[in-house]
């Protein structure tokens, strides 16, 4: 199958090609370790200095905020935020109790999984995709449904009109008679449709579901049914989420690091060292020199300090990059400004039952809707516990900036009455408590992630090259923006040239 291209070649599947950056590469060339100065402690600023440690780099990280992680940030009882609008929030989950702000799920194929073998990080199984979950669709009108619902009915009438087409001879100038029958058996399969005597109808079988489930002695179970008609399914957009998971980066099997995903960047500053980071470090200069660089900052008492290293590796998210003073070409400040900024947003909200898994059989998985929650997530740990955090919303664009504009408050009382519609009242009772992050309000970082415009209008590739001694480094520079992975392989690449550069004599 590989040589015929089916699928995909180990060497695709491996990690990518890197070699790290060794103690015996400077050793055989003569030369020392150099200093590194590194802005930013999110996943590309710790994965920097953890692998230039490898060849014994000296290097110091200055974060401004006052913990590392950047965007990858698990929120617990005891969390603090004061965002940009000077709001404070403190959570107050329970013990166990948490909610990943930033990212939370890892498709297979991240180096992410790589990092989280090498350094120790368990892991477990992330659901992203529950038959069980529902769709909701407010502005057609359908009616709130299960995921398996929506998905046996689109199928199977996607199934009948085609089966219908062949059997018609509609698309005999594009088939052979074989392929019409291979095709049929498919359809057959895939939207258990009826035979051909039956017109190949799509009539719903128990793929629908459940309204009295199969029990014992004469109890056979009552299918759901029987399905809205196919103009109805179609014009109630309820196959508008199966797409979702064929996504390349979206498609079971997922995972997250068990306990919370600051399991991955707990785990490389451990590696890397507290006292190589300097939190509370807000960068205020930028001075590339003909032999080093210069940073200067304001450290956690207010005072001005300076770095002076011989190279610099900046993460900083590009906009926030873009407005700090530094003597570079001004066309690397611009092609810092040209990223376009995403406005994220989530709410964790704490319950003393696990509603969705006792009365609703909702084990992990993820709600769609097409209100402005967007998103409604139900935890993939603590099965069967007494408590637990559903992400009452995850939405992006307009949508987070609605929810960002509010107190937190206001935005809890919101995502309920929204979260309410679907759930019903049950979705506001029995609340622990709530925790709700802007991130385009949230100070240093100020968005969720970022967009090119184009890639090929020349500055992706300028901030992808050194700027003198200053390299950049961030998902932003790569092309899995708004994943950690991103934010590593950008990492590796800066580390990759710096490294070869000193080899080299620079
Ligand atoms: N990588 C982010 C997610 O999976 C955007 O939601």
């Amino acid at each position: 199958m590989r040589a015929l291209g089916l699928v995909a070649s180990p060497e695709a599947l491996a990690a990518p090609d890197y070699h790290p950056p060794h103690a015996g590469d400077l050793a055989v060339t003569g030369r020392r370790g150099k200093s590194v100065v590194i802005l930013g402690a999110g996943i590309a600023g710790l994965a920097s200095a953890y692998e230039l440690a490898k060849a014994g780099y000296r290097c110091t990280i200055l974060e401004a905020k006052d913990r590392v992680g950047g965007r990858n940030w698990t929120v617990r009882g005891g969390t603090t935020l004061t965002d940009l609008d000077g709001r404070t929030q403190t959570a107050r989950f329970g013990r166990d109790q948490y909610m990943n702000a930033g990212p939370a799920r890892l498709p297979q194929s991240h180096l992410t999984l790589d990092y989280c073998r090498e350094l120790g990080v368990p892991i477990e199984p992330f659901i992203n995709q529950n038959a069980n979950a529902l769709i909701y669709n407010e502005r057609t009108g359908a009616p709130v449904q299960q995921a398996r619902t929506a998905k046996a009915d689109v199928y199977g009438y996607v199934s009948e009109l085609l089966a219908k087409a062949l059997d018609q001879g509609s698309l005999d100038s594009r088939l052979s008679g074989e392929d019409k029958d291979r095709v049929l058996t498919f359809l057959s399969g895939f939207g258990a449709i009826g035979s051909k005597a039956d017109g190949y109808a799509y009539t719903g079988t128990d793929r629908r579901g459940y309204t009295v489930e199969p029990g014992a002695a004469g109890e056979a179970g009552t299918v759901l049914g029987p399905p809205p008609s196919l103009t109805d399914v179609f014009a109630g957009q309820v196959g508008r989420y199966v797409s979702f998971e064929f996504g390349y980066d979206q498609a079971m099997m997922m995972f997250q690091p068990v306990g919370g995903m600051d399991g991955v960047p707990m785990a490389l500053y451990r590696a890397v060292g507290a006292d190589k980071v300097r939190l509370g470090a807000e960068i205020t200069k930028l001075t590339n020199l003909p032999g080093g660089v210069e940073v200067a900052y304001k450290d956690k008492y207010g005072k001005s300090q300076l770095v002076k290293a011989d190279y610099c590796i900046a993460t900083l998210p590009p906009h926030i990059m873009a407005r700090i003073p530094t003597n570079l070409d001004p066309a690397i400040a611009s092609a810092l400004g040209f990223p376009t900024v995403t406005p994220v947003g989530k709410i964790g909200l704490e319950y003393s039952r696990r509603w969705w898994e006792e009365d609703d059989r909702i084990y992990g998985g993820i709600t769609e809707t097409d209100t402005d929650l967007a998103h409604v997530w139900y935890p993939s740990y603590g099965f069967h516990g007494k408590r637990g955090v559903v992400i009452g919303y995850y939405n992006t664009g307009g949508s987070a900036n609605t929810y960002g504009a509010l107190t937190p408050e206001s935005r809890l009382e919101r995502a309920l009455a929204q979260g309410a519609k679907i759930h019903g009242e049950k979705y506001k009772q029995g609340l622990l408590s709530s925790f709700s992050v802007a991130w385009q309000r949230t100070p240093f970082i100020e968005g969720g992630w970022v967009g090119w415009p184009s890639r090929t209008s020349g500055q992706y590739d300028l901030l992808n090259k050194p700027a003198g001694r200053v390299y950049f480094a961030g998902d932003w520079l790569s092309y899995f923006i708004a994943w950690q992975a991103g934010a590593f392989d950008s990492a590796r690449y800066a580390v990759t040239g710096l490294h070869q550069r000193v080899l080299a004599g620079g």
